[in-house]
């Protein structure tokens, strides 16, 4: 039967049941399915011939009532083959799977589909998270949709303008904490658990994953029921890839898949714990008190789901990377003008995690990559404004524009200089 585990000791909880935590050990919790009901799900292959969505995978999700989804039809971002950039960087095979192309413009809206879908199962009237940015914007839609009252929590003056801008206009509660993404979390957690009608659904909410692991099943399907060599995900608070490996996992126990893929993390230097404690081959993360980046996205130093993380890196024989603003800024950049595809700094951190890790010879030339870029670009126009060239002003008159543009003849202007 479907049901929610502890990742650490294994004890079970109902579905129906709101627990965030443990009560035994505190540990994360995983929804986990039977082998016999992923096999029951796969067989009914009439999902096979729905167009890919998160709710193509509707047996493989623990949803009971159909009838109550809320969508904004979500997932069935594209998988771009990248030449341009795999050939610069002599790369055999790189795409990027593209998130900003989601309703709200990232990967959270996978996630909350499937959690506020369950938060109107579960009968609840509000829902709650803390954010630094997008799962605010999702969330605050969702929560719209739904007709859910929702309250967010931001960190003060750290989350890009464009997200911003969407909590409010979708008529969330936005409370700007005087303190970092790791601090308001915390209020959630314990807000959460001390007033029961308020939902939580930050990516610790096993629901969340659920629908983001549609992102693992995705690539495979989109790839002809193959596996990548290898993923690359940038890392905030760690959800998305544990969910994305959930999903390989999924598949690849009832044979939809053969393979594994390995999984990459790449954070910001600033706000690394999870490269670290895999560098030094630690078992438990060291918070980083003041973390720090202008990919805002990803600005955690207390990630909820590390522990989940490292195993997925781990046990898939993957690597964790971290990039200074500058080779993200500088990847962000590459990718809008090699491939014409926007994405905001905390997207480009694969990027700038691929490339560095091509450098340092840690990723094979041979290898097929998939990098996943997580936010759209138009999130945070303002850092896309600052490091980009100034535009040229310029009068109202075409030989200005010519003058500009270099359109003059080289004749014209050798006659006007005799
Ligand atoms: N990329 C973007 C654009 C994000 O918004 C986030 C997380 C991540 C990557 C990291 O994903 O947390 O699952 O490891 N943003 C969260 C938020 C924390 O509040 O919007 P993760």
């Amino acid at each position: 039967m479907t049901h929610q585990e502890c990742i650490n000791c294994g004890r079970i909880y109902a579905i129906d049941e709101i627990v965030y935590f443990c009560k035994e050990c505190g540990d994360l919790l995983e929804v986990k399915y039977s082998h016999s009901e992923l096999e029951k799900a796969a067989k009914n292959n009439r999902w096979q011939t729905f167009p890919l969505s998160v709710w193509k995978y509707r047996d493989f999700m623990p949803i009971s009532d159909p009838s109550r989804i809320v969508s904004l039809n979500e997932g069935g971002t594209g998988l771009h083959l990248c030449k341009n950039l795999g050939e610069r960087l002599g790369l055999k095979q790189l795409y990027v799977k593209n998130e900003g192309e989601n309703p709200t413009g990232s990967f959270k809206d996978r996630g909350m589909t499937v959690g506020v879908t369950k938060a109107l199962e579960l009968g609840v009237k509000a829902v709650i998270c803390a954010s630094t940015g997008n799962t605010s914007a999702s969330l605050a839609a969702y929560a719209a949709k739904a007709g859910l009252q929702c309250a967010v929590l931001i960190p003060s003056g750290k989350i890009a303008y464009g997200k911003l801008s969407q909590a409010m206009i979708y008529g969330a509660k936005v409370l700007q904490v005087r303190g970092n993404f790791d601090q308001a979390l915390d209020i959630v957690l314990r807000l959460s658990e001390k007033h029961g009608g308020i939902y939580l659904l930050n990516s610790i909410n096993p629901f969340r994953i659920e629908g983001q692991k549609s992102l693992g099943y995705e690539i495979c399907n989109q790839l002809g029921q193959e596996a990548p060599d290898r993923i690359i995900v940038p890392v905030g608070n760690a959800g998305n890839i544990s969910a994305i490996w959930k999903g390989f996992k999924e598949f690849h126990a009832i044979r939809l898949v053969k393979d594994l893929p390995m999984m990459t993390g790449i954070q910001a230097a600033g706000s690394a714990p999870i490269v670290q404690a895999f560098k030094t081959r630690s078992d438990t993360i060291i918070p980083v008190d003041e973390p720090e980046t202008i990919a805002t996205a990803i600005r955690i130093g207390a990630p909820v789901s590390w522990k989940k993380a490292l195993t997925a890196i781990r046990e898939s024989h993957g690597i964790a990377e971290k990039v200074t603003d500058a080779e993200i800024l500088e990847a962000q950049k590459t990718l809008a003008r090699t491939e014409g595809l926007f994405v905001e700094p905390a997207s480009a951190s694969s990027i700038a995690g691929l490339i560095k890790l091509i450098d340092n010879e840690a990723i094979s030339k041979d290898e097929c990559v998939v990098c996943i870029t997580t936010g759209h670009g138009l999130k945070d126009p303002d850092t896309a404004v600052k490091v980009s060239e100034k535009p040229i002003e310029v009068d109202a008159e075409i030989e200005a524009i010519e003058q500009v543009l270099g359109l003059k003849t080289p004749l014209t202007v050798t006659v006007s200089r005799r």
